[in-house]
């Protein structure tokens, strides 16, 4: 979800708008998401890199997320909609994991969405974390190297690999994020800056997404059946 500050500072407005105004976005793609029935999302919120930046801004984020999590439960309550979390919370504000956890305990049982929020998420931090994890359970025999026991010591244990990822804001980089799980994802990039991101920019992606071959290293049909 890249470009909330340079949204607000083109118009003039303190950095701080522009994430506000990009929390209030997700929202507003929500009715596209469940028209394609789309199982989960993941929403890159705050990076274990983003406490690089100014202490301010990093206050400023951390209220914001008590803010959108109290103002928008009852969302995720009426849209039954399952909030997970992919990161290190312990490092967060305490007020901060109180809402997250509490949260995530009233919306579980919830299935039509996923929504899984990665918040002082990095994928190395992840994967050397899921590795030691592996390890204390046993898992560092050389038998053992077998990617469906790895993937449960990750973050997003349990959900499915990322099938599309889209990245806003202009950049074209990955910024550290579910590395493991983008194997095979389709990229998208575009532009748009976040908080202008709208359900039809979200259609287009989908759209673009339909329109790849996804071959997973194999072969598409066609040249299977041409060559057989
Ligand atoms: C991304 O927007 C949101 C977070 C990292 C929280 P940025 O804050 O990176 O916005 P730009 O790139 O400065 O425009
Ligand atoms: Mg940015």
């Amino acid at each position: 979800m890249d470009g909330n500050g340079r949204w607000a500072t083109q118009r003039g407005l303190a950095r701080l708008e522009g994430h506000r105004q990009g929390a209030e976005n997700i929202e507003r793609l929500l009715d596209t998401l469940f028209f394609y029935k789309i199982p989960v999302v993941s929403l890159y919120a705050f990076s274990t890199e983003n406490w690089r930046r100014p202490q301010s801004e990093v206050k400023g984020l951390f209220s914001l997320l008590n803010e959108f999590l109290e103002k928008k439960l009852p969302v995720f309550h009426e849209k039954k909609i399952q909030l997970r979390v992919s990161g290190e919370l312990t490092r967060l504000p305490a007020r901060s994991r109180k809402a997250i956890e509490k949260a995530i305990e009233e919306t579980k049982s919830y299935r039509r969405l996923v929504a899984n929020f990665c918040i002082n998420y990095g994928a190395h931090y992840e994967i050397c974390r899921a590795a030691v994890l592996a390890c204390r359970d046993l898992l560092c025999e050389k038998d053992k190297i077998r990617p469906n026991l790895f993937e449960r010591y990750l973050y997003t244990a349990g959900l499915p690999p990322v099938d599309l990822l889209i990245r806003t804001g202009g950049q074209k980089r990955l910024s550290n994020f579910l590395l493991y799980q983008i194997a095979y994802a389709e990229l998208y990039f575009t532009d748009v800056l976040w908080p202008d991101f709208s359900p039809g920019h979200l259609e287009e992606a989908l759209v673009e997404y339909n329109k790849r071959t996804r071959k997973f290293g194999g072969l598409v049909t066609e040249e299977r059946d041409s060559s057989s």
